[in-house]
């Protein structure tokens, strides 16, 4: 799958999120999902960030992806342009521990549902996790493939041995 069009749109607030995001590449990639990963800003590039979106969607994507840390609305600006999921990572960020990132990502009003994850590293990790799940719904060699990794998930946790 992985020369295809993009079915996954990653975006993060800034350059310093991808420490954080490139777990999230890197899971969608062991998955072989075709995707993108901007920078790309709710509030520095609130025009390229709704073209984004919306070329996103004419192009097939089926699931963005959206990163922020602080007054972490970029998810929210990413569910307000499309019907397709969104999924928000919130960044641990520079104060409060990513309280406030998650915060702002999950207090989303009625109305425009963000799914949030996790803050920080197992967030980006479960943000692609759960995006290959929705599009093993019309793709059944993906669900074949989670129930791989978490057979393989829970083999390692059997075969612990503690000194
Ligand atoms: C948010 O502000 C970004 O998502 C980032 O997490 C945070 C800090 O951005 P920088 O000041 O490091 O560019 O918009």
């Amino acid at each position: 799958m992985a020369d295809e069009q993009p079915l996954v749109g990653v975006l993060m607030g800034s350059q310093s999120d991808w420490d954080t995001m490139q777990h999230c590449r890197d899971t969608l990639q062991r998955f072989d999902v075709p995707h993108v990963c901007r920078v790309l800003s709710a509030h520095r590039t609130p025009a390229e960030t709704a073209d984004f979106i919306r070329s996103g969607e004419q192009n097939g994507m089926k699931v963005f992806i959206a990163a922020a840390g602080g007054a972490a609305h970029l998810a929210g600006v990413v569910a307000a342009h499309t019907v397709l999921p969104v999924l928000g990572v919130p960044m641990k960020g520079w104060s409060l521990d990513g309280m406030d990132s998650l915060l702002s990502t999950v207090q989303m009003p009625r109305g425009i549902p963000v799914g949030t994850l996790a803050i920080g590293k197992a967030g980006a990790i479960n943000a692609a996790l759960l995006a290959v799940s929705i599009l093993s719904l019309t793709r059944p060699e993906l669900a074949d493939r989670l129930r791989d990794e978490r057979r393989a998930q829970a083999d390692a946790i059997l075969a612990t041995e503690l000194s």
